[in-house]
C-alpha cells in the first residue's frame, strides 16, 4: 500500500464553499511550466492561464491576438506543472462571442486539448448563449465583468469601469445572471470598491477582483506584475511584491562580466 498522500485539490466547489466559510480565494496568472510549478508549490487556490500571454509572454499590446492554439499551448504546459490548484483557461477573443456553438468547441478543445478544469469569458448578457451551451456539456465557467480587456477598443481606454449608475446597474444584472446561469465564480476588474462589494454580498457565486478594492472574496494578479517582472506598468491597484527585472537583469550582467574576464567558468565548473 502506498503511504504517499495525494495534495487535495482544489475543484470549483472548493470555492464556493470558501466564500461561505469568509476565507480569501487567491488567483493569480501562469502560462508556462516552470512558474506554474511554482505557484502551485505557493500554495495558490486558481492559476489563470490569462490571455493576459497576448501581452507578458508575446509582447502584444492587447489580449485580442492571441489564438486558441496558443492558448492551449499554454494551459497545456501549465497542467503539467500543476498537482494542487484549479486550472482555468481564458477563452480568447474570437472563440465564443456571436455564435454558441463556436464557443461550446472552443471550451472542449481547451478541456480536451489541455487538461484543464474550466474555462472563463469575458461579458454577461451579450454571451449568454454560449455561457449556457458551455455550461450544459459539463464545463465549468467563470465570468469576467468590468473592465474586460477584450472590448479594449469599444471602451477606448483602460480606465475604471461602472463609475456611472447606468453602467453599475447593468453590471449588477449581469452578474446576477451569471450566477443564476450556473457560473462558478466571477471575476470583477477595476471597479469602485463599493459596487464590487455590494455585487459580492448579492450573489452566491465567488467573485475574484482586480482593482476592485478589498470586498470581494478572493483577488487576482497578473504574476508578472507582481514580480515586477513587468516594467512600465505602474495601476494603482497592482502591489509589486520583488523587482525581477532588476534582480535578473544584475544577474545576467554580472554573467557577462565573468565570461569577459574569463572568470566563468572557473576550475570546478569544467570537465
Ligand atoms: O488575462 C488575464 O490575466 C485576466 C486577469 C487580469 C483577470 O483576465
Amino acid at each position: 500500500m502506498s503511504v504517499h498522500k495525494e495534495a487535495k485539490r482544489i475543484t470549483t466547489h472548493t470555492l464556493r464553499e470558501m466564500k461561505r466559510q469568509g476565507e480569501k480565494i487567491t488567483m493569480l496568472t501562469g502560462y508556462d511550466y516552470s512558474m506554474a510549478r511554482i505557484l502551485d508549490a505557493s500554495g495558490i487556490d486558481v492559476i489563470l492561464v490569462g490571455d493576459s500571454a497576448s501581452n507578458v509572454m508575446a509582447g502584444h499590446e492587447t489580449t485580442l491576438p492571441i489564438t486558441l492554439d496558443q492558448m492551449i499551448y499554454h494551459a497545456s504546459s501549465v497542467v503539467r506543472a500543476v498537482q494542487k490548484a484549479l486550472v482555468v483557461v481564458d477563452l480568447p477573443f474570437g472563440s465564443y462571442q456571436g455564435n454558441s456553438k463556436v464557443a461550446l468547441e472552443s471550451a472542449i478543445r481547451i478541456m480536451k486539448e489541455s487538461g484543464a478544469h474550466a474555462v472563463k469569458v469575458e461579458g454577461g448578457s451579450v454571451i449568454q448563449e454560449s455561457i449556457k451551451r458551455i455550461l450544459s456539456a459539463g464545463v465549468p465557467v467563470m465570468g469576467h465583468l468590468g473592465l474586460t480587456p477584450q472590448s479594449i477598443y469599444k471602451f477606448g481606454t483602460y480606465t475604471v469601469r461602472a463609475r456611472q449608475e447606468e453602467e453599475a446597474q447593468q453590471l449588477m444584472e449581469d452578474a446576477a445572471l451569471l450566477d443564476e446561469l450556473g457560473c462558478f465564480a466571477l471575476v470583477l476588474e477595476k471597479i469602485p470598491a463599493e459596487l464590487a462589494g455590494e455585487i459580492s454580498r448579492s450573489i452566491d457565486i465567488p467573485t475574484i477582483g482586480i482593482g476592485g478594492g478589498s470586498q470581494t472574496d478572493g483577488q487576482v494578479l497578473v504574476t508578472h506584475d507582481l514580480l515586477g517582472l513587468t516594467k512600465d506598468f505602474h495601476p494603482r491597484f497592482l502591489r509589486r511584491y520583488l523587482e525581477l527585472f532588476d534582480t535578473i537583469k544584475d544577474a545576467m550582467q554580472e554573467y557577462i562580466v565573468d565570461v569577459r574576464r574569463g572568470d566563468f567558468p572557473n576550475q570546478n565548473e569544467q570537465y
